[in-house]
């Protein structure tokens, strides 16, 4: 047993790599990946292996952290340059969630803040700094998950979107949390979960969490949400995000937006949770966020046997989308719920240079 955090993203005994859950292969094997080359790192962020916003930021500051003590032995001029070029490798391996450009800025700022220091000591303090944002991630899932259970009665009905559960995360989780601190208590849910096209993290990351906590949860197609509003099966949704603008807008999985779109015609309660890691004061509005582009073949030929559309067909396959910050009831973080008007409530609750990601 690692003297550090143990969980589906950790950094390695030997301190030169990081263990992470390919998420990827869930829910049919549960299988651990070591990685210690940069590309390998770059590409396990890449292609979903570990994913979800704050856990793509503790598995970033892990992987300067390793990468740092693996090149202590270098002189201290190119240590740094080095730093500084892996930093900028990791940052630019997804565009959207906030918390990784934030965890690599957080390792970057120790950095700097030690002048020059010895490229050992350097990289201790990075190691530091890579487990007290992961221990500091534990605590904001559960102060969330506590501000967010305030939010619910014993029996309601939730919706949710993609997956913003433990795996996602450290620990609860930031939409799951209330539900799986809620039924930790004795109450029961019922809970909704879109399956989320074309990667299916509802299908299997969702589905399989709350499965497993014995959460009532009944998997449903991206476009069933409506009927099951209808029906009168939802109290509220819950929905992660991967970056929220300093108005309130929030980016979080494609397909959200549509079901804030929805939860409004139905008069139902729409909450953003997330950590005030994923707040970006500097971003005015959900305009100016970045939504990440993938691979076309997720959505026609990913999870089948035979491709699902013609070879040569155009294909559209933005991973995110912005939900207007009108359709939002509240942002769950785990200093408290902020209310429109968010431009207030959000600064409030951030104090200045609190936040500033690595640009
Ligand atoms: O592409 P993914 O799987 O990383 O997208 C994840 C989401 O959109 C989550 O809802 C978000 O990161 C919040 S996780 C607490």
């Amino acid at each position: 047993m690692s003297q550090y955090l143990s969980g589906h993203v950790r950094l390695g005994d030997d301190l030169t790599s990081v263990v992470i859950l390919d998420q990827t292969l869930l829910p049919n094997e549960v299988k651990y990946l070591t990685l210690r080359a940069p590309e390998e790192m770059v590409e396990a962020i890449q292609s979903l292996r570990v994913r979800g916003a704050p856990a793509i930021g503790i598995c970033a500051g892990y992987c300067l952290a390793a990468l740092a003590q693996q090149r202590k032995g270098l002189p201290p001029d190119r240590f740094r340059a080095e730093l500084h070029r892996l930093s900028a490798r990791l940052n630019a391996s997804r565009p959207t969630a906030v918390n990784l450009s934030w965890a690599l800025g957080r390792l970057g700022r120790r950095a700097h803040a030690m002048g020059d220091a010895a490229p050992a000591a350097v990289a201790a303090a990075l190691r530091e700094e890579a487990i007290a944002i992961h221990q500091e991630d534990v605590a904001m899932c559960r102060a969330i998950s506590e501000h967010g259970l305030t939010l619910l009665r014993d029996g309601d009905g939730v919706l949710t979107h993609c997956n913003a559960g433990p795996l996602a995360t450290s620990q609860y989780g930031t939409a799951l949390g209330p539900l799986l601190l809620g039924t930790e208590r004795g109450m029961r849910f019922r809970v909704f979960a879109d399956e989320t096209r074309p990667l299916l993290q509802g299908a299997r990351l969702t589905a399989y969490e709350l499965h497993q906590a014995g959460v009532d949860v009944t998997l449903i197609c991206d476009n069933m949400a409506s009927i099951v509003m209808k029906n009168g099966w939802v109290d509220a949704c819950f929905v992660g995000c991967d970056r929220v603008a300093a108005n309130g807008d929030a980016a979080n999985k494609i397909g959200t937006s549509g079901v804030a779109i929805l939860a409004k015609h139905y008069g139902i309660p729409f909450y953003v949770l997330g950590p005030t890691s994923t707040i970006d004061l500097d971003c005015p509005t959900g305009d100016d966020i970045q939504i990440e582009l993938r691979d076309p073949e997720e959505i026609k030929s990913k999870f089948y046997a035979r491709p699902m559309a013609p070879a040569g067909v155009k294909c559209y396959n933005p991973a995110f989308d912005v939900t207007d910050h009108t359709l939002i009831s509240g942002i769950v973080t785990e200093r408290g719920i902020c209310r429109p008007p968010y431009g207030q409530s959000l600064a409030a609750l951030i104090p200045p240079l609190d936040n500033s990601p690595a640009r």
